[in-house]
């Protein structure tokens, strides 16, 4: 059966008084989103206030030519659950780029691999399951979680589902403002195939993220997910396949449509993603306060777009 949330779009805040406009938004999410993407993000939550050395002596000589300069930083600090991992690492050098502190936590810690924003992140080493989280979370302005995987029916629930509600729960416990989880597309299953521990565990972690942060948690559903995947230091370049697929599906999408009501059609036919795509949704969720609820792969992108350079 799919999750009770299936049918909550991305959106946003809308103003109090209810106009046309804001009708048209809530029925047409995905066209709020193009709005909401355009606008510059407002700030939020952690500031500091830079003076200028020579504000004090203007103070003194107010008829000084000198300009008394307040400059209004915001300042970001994240921590990704898994920014060692595939997707995590592009989350984590997209931040990197935007001038975001980094915090990762992962069982193995630092990647073995080196790069300019690998040194920019603070690599934690540790297990969600017995996390200090006072080390970790004071100070945070957004958790990303990529946790996931496969395995038995019982392990996929651990890992999808449960690893996931107890870093939902701290992140809730320590007042963290906003949640991003990176969850599964539900490829237009049946139902009886929506009950593997795999998607139980994902719904199950959406339905807590949604729950505990009701008007600021995101949850992004994307498909194949390409890029250079790195193995054991060897790079698996899943982008010679993905990117392809995700070029064919688009330049025919008129013509299967009408295949996508099918069973299971999305096994084939839902576009894959770029992990760079993935990686500027969540940047995009991280500096825009106004947006939250279940992103789409189409509404990846389009959160992507708006803020990739
Ligand atoms: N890749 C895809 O095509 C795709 C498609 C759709 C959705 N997704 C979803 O996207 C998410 C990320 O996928 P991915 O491919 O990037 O997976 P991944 O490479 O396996 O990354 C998972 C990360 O989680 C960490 N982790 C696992 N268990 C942990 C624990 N108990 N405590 C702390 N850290 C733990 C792993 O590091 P350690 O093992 O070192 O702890 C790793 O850094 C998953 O939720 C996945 O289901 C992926």
């Amino acid at each position: 059966m799919a999750s009770s949330f299936s049918n909550i779009g991305a959106i946003c805040k809308l103003p109090s008084a209810p106009s046309i406009s804001s009708i048209s938004r809530a029925l047409f999410p995905t066209t709020l989103c193009s709005y909401r993407h355009s606008r510059i993000s407002r700030p939020r939550s952690r500031r500091l206030c830079i003076r200028s050395s020579y504000a004090g002596a203007v103070r003194e000589n107010p008829n000084s030519d000198a300009i008394d300069v307040v400059a209004d930083v915001k300042t970001e600090r994240i921590v990704v659950i898994g920014g060692s991992g595939f997707v995590g690492s592009a989350i984590c050098k997209a931040a990197v780029s935007r001038g975001i502190e980094v915090i990762s936590l992962s069982r193995s810690g630092r990647p073995s691999y080196s790069g300019s924003w690998v040194d920019q992140v603070t690599w934690m080493t540790g297990d969600v399951f017995y996390a200090n989280w006072d080390e970790l979370l004071v100070g945070v302005t957004a958790v990303v979680s990529t946790l996931g995987g496969f395995g038995s029916d019982e392990q996929m629930q651990k890992i999808n589902g449960e690893a996931n509600v107890v870093v939902v729960n701290a992140a809730k416990d320590y007042g963290i403002p906003k949640f991003i989880l990176i969850s599964v597309h539900d490829y237009n299953l049946p139902s009886f195939l929506l009950q593997s521990g795999y998607f139980k565990g994902k719904r199950r972690a959406e339905s807590e993220v949604l729950s505990k942060f009701p008007s600021s948690g995101v949850v992004l559903r994307p498909a194949f997910i390409y890029g250079k995947r790195k193995v054991n230091g060897v790079e698996i370049p899943l982008d010679l396949i993905g990117e392809p697929v995700e070029k064919l599906l688009r330049a025919t999408e008129s013509f299967i449509k009408p295949l996508n009501s099918l069973p299971a059609s999305d096994l084939v036919l839902a576009p894959p993603v770029s992990v760079d795509d993935v990686a500027y949704a969540v940047i995009n969720a991280i500096k825009d306060d106004d947006c939250f609820g279940i992103f789409t792969i189409e509404q990846i992108k389009e959160a992507a777009a708006g803020v990739k350079v």
